[in-house]
């Protein structure tokens, strides 16, 4: 079901307003039904039109009688524009993860040892492992009041906001045989016929694709814009019913029970009591994934009884009552159209393999990643190939092997291109390095722009409003030709431009509008606030990522302290590396990269690290820290800011240089051997409170 458009015009409705009360609760009450029907159930009983008429007219009521909205009203779905702040909620119920299994043996494993404890005959629910992202919602009184991720399993991020766009979540449960307080828990997820549509209009309007579903839905569950998520169909299954006084003593009947509530459940589960059955169910999805309109990982086994649940307990950080069998990655065959060179910022020459397409995994395959010459050589790859395809967490899945007994006899082998495909320079490859280069990077176009597309993503300058398609064009026209070209950019160059694309057969027009160009002009000027860490990581210097370009800002400060660092001063930064300290000092050489700078400082991009006003103390000043585990009273990343505040240092990783480890719960074991090795003190959240109070 598709509501196209949702408005209230400024038609009335004249009744009175009792009965106006009384026909907005009719209403809210039947499109919840057939939102129900549709969302949960998968029938259609009304015609879109009908159903889009019924909400107009609610929407029209509600809009004079604002006091009678329901908060179970459909209208409620369509989110709110007001950025949202994500609140830390701590569970009420830990939510624990499983222990993953990928053979069948460990499965056998897992029931022996559960035989060896109960002595009872055990019933597992077998249940598909989806791949979302898990949420805990929480109803009183029959109303959805919170919706949590699930963070770090103790805490997680409070996003009830979003979770009330999902149609198939019911605001309200039908009947009254429910708790007063429980929780139900499961995953958001989008289906794949969502995510490619929203995939291939984020492609034509420049943005960066979505690598799987998964992320997809991750990504737009943490949305700032609830009216945003709602556009996104995403959906939610939920396998778990938690709180105290549950109907039921055991998992089946409580996720049935839950279901007479109008909670949408797992539609494919099974009752086992064999491992044979288990297997069955395992064998019978790993083979048929590939016939849900959703991604799923692997299977779930769920010891059904609550009391023998209780009887197995818990690991630390797991239930002993389940487990989830991973599937190995699903692999088809096509056969190999071509081999084309994409050539990247940096210059890297990324060989694709072009296929037939072929279906993997829900999505249309068309392309493969080869990566460099050797894994060429490695395939032995030749013209025509049948290969095997897998999908990895990447969009572009990747070419696993060829089936060598259809090898047509007179085909060639792939011989990897010796000049750039898009300026014609000769390629070089570095010693130690597996990549191909075209080092000619002032003037090899897809360098240039991809250096552009870089500048402007969102972890660096984020000028959301100029997509990879609309840098294309301003390129192609000479309007840019570096960063700082942007900042010169009026709108009398911009305004008016136009694209006409063909694509599939079917044409499509880039212009640029009165809006879109205010747009552009106010994000470019937006993007001279950000801080200088991200302003580095935009310059798209070799090997400097987020993470390198965050410490390089906060130990220098400031471009120039950086620009005169020596390559030995540049070492002594924690986790910088030789490859990183050459890559930097190569950068600075060139006279282009200073003038780009100084340009790009006139038009007032920040090259300098402002001051933290936070500061409280000089506490901590000169002392560095690791930060590991899970902690109970604040979290890790509200420790990391009272060291900063306090002027310590966080470090990543444990060295002889690292004073102090503040250690909360499960830090890991290599950690702590480490730490003990080295000396160094750990304390716990307490202890360092009280360094703090010192
Ligand atoms: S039950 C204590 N059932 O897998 C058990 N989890 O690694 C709670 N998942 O965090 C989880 N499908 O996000 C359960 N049918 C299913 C599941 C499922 C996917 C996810 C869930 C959990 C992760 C465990």
């Amino acid at each position: 079901m598709v509501v196209v458009k949702l408005f209230a015009s400024d038609k009335k409705i004249n009744m009175n307003s009792n009965i106006a009360r009384k026909r907005i609760e009719q209403l809210t009450n039947l499109l919840n039904k057939h939102n129900y029907k549709y969302y949960v159930l998968n029938q259609t009983v009304i015609s879109d039109y009908e159903f889009d008429m019924l909400l107009n007219e609610l929407l029209l009521l509600e809009k004079q009688y604002p006091d009678y909205v329901l908060p179970h009203s459909p209208t409620q779905r369509v989110g709110s524009d007001i950025d949202q702040k994500f609140v830390h909620v701590r569970h009420r119920f830990p939510m624990l993860s499983l222990s993953n299994t990928y053979n069948r043996g460990e499965v056998e494993d897992f029931n022996n040892r559960i035989k060896k404890i109960i002595e009872d005959d055990v019933e597992y629910i077998c249940e598909l492992k989806y791949d979302g992202v898990a949420v805990s919602i929480r109803y009183e009184k029959g109303v959805l009041v919170q919706a949590v991720t699930r963070g770090d399993g103790l805490e997680g991020d409070d996003v009830t906001e979003n979770v009330k766009t999902i149609k198939s979540v019911p605001l309200r449960l039908n009947g009254d045989d429910f708790p007063d307080d429980f929780e139900v828990r499961g995953e958001i997820f989008m289906p794949h016929n969502a995510f490619e549509k929203l995939n291939i209009a984020r492609q034509k309007d420049g943005k960066e694709v979505f690598a799987n579903p998964r992320n997809c839905a991750s990504g737009t569950l943490k949305m700032q814009k609830s009216s945003v998520v709602a556009q996104r169909s995403l959906d939610c299954i939920l396998y778990y019913v938690v709180g105290e006084n549950l109907p039921h003593q055991n998992h089946f009947d409580n996720l049935q029970k839950a279901k007479s509530w109008g909670i949408k459940i797992p539609d494919n589960m099974a009752r086992a009591k064999s491992i044979e059955e288990i297997i069955g169910f395992i064998d019978n999805w790993e083979k048929n994934r590939g016939s849900l309109s959703f991604d799923i990982d692997g299977v779930v086994l769920k010891v059904n009884d609550y009391a023998q649940r209780e009887e197995l307990g818990l690991t630390a950080k797991s239930p002993r009552w389940a487990i989830a069998y991973k599937f190995k990655a699903e692999r088809v065959s096509t056969k190999l159209l071509s081999v084309t060179y994409q050539v990247g910022r940096t210059g890297s020459i990324t060989p694709v393999a072009n296929l037939v397409p072929v279906r993997l995994a829900g999505t249309t395959v068309k392309r493969a990643s080869l990566h460099n010459a050797d894994i060429i050589e490695k395939l032995d790859l030749h013209d025509g190939d049948e290969v095997f395809v897998e999908k990895g967490g990447d969009i572009i899945p990747k070419i696993v092997g060829v089936d060598l007994g259809r090898r047509l006899v007179d085909s060639n082998p792939i011989e990897f291109v010796d000049k750039c495909p898009e300026c014609g320079s000769e390629l070089v490859r570095l010693e130690d390095e597996s990549n191909h280069y075209c080092l000619n990077s002032d003037e090899c176009p897809p360098q240039i722009k991809g250096r552009l597309y870089h500048f402007i993503s969102r972890k660096a300058m984020n000028i959301d409003s100029l997509g990879e398609g609309k840098i294309e064009i301003l390129f192609d026209r000479k309007l840019i030709s570096d960063f700082a070209d942007l900042y010169s950019l009026s709108r009398e160059d911009i305004l008016g431009i136009e694209k006409l694309y063909n694509e599939d057969g079917k044409e499509r027009v880039v212009r640029f509008r009165e809006k879109t160009t205010v747009n552009i002009l106010k994000g470019i000027e937006a993007s001279k606030n950000i801080p200088f860490e991200r302003v580095l990581y935009g310059l798209g210097i070799r090997y400097v990522g987020v993470t390198v370009a965050k410490k390089l800002a906060q130990q220098f400060k400031s471009i120039d302290n950086l620009m005169n660092a020596d390559e030995q001063v540049l070492l002594d930064v924690d986790e910088i590396g030789v490859k990183i300290a050459r890559s930097i000092k190569a950068y600075f050489a060139k006279q282009n990269h200073v003038t780009l700078i100084n340009r790009l400082r006139d038009a007032g991009v920040k090259f300098e690290m402002e001051e933290n006003n936070n500061i409280v103390s000089d506490k901590l000043s000169g002392k560095r820290f690791v930060v590991s585990g899970v902690f109970t009273k604040i979290s890790r990343n509200e420790i990391k800011e009272l060291i900063e505040n306090n002027g310590g240092k966080n470090v990543g990783s444990i060295s002889s240089k690292t004073d102090y480890i503040i250690a909360g719960d499960n830090m890991g074991p290599s950690k702590l051997e480490k730490a003990n090795k080295l000396n160094i003190p750990i304390v716990d959240e307490n202890e360092f409170f009280e360094m703090l109070n010192d």
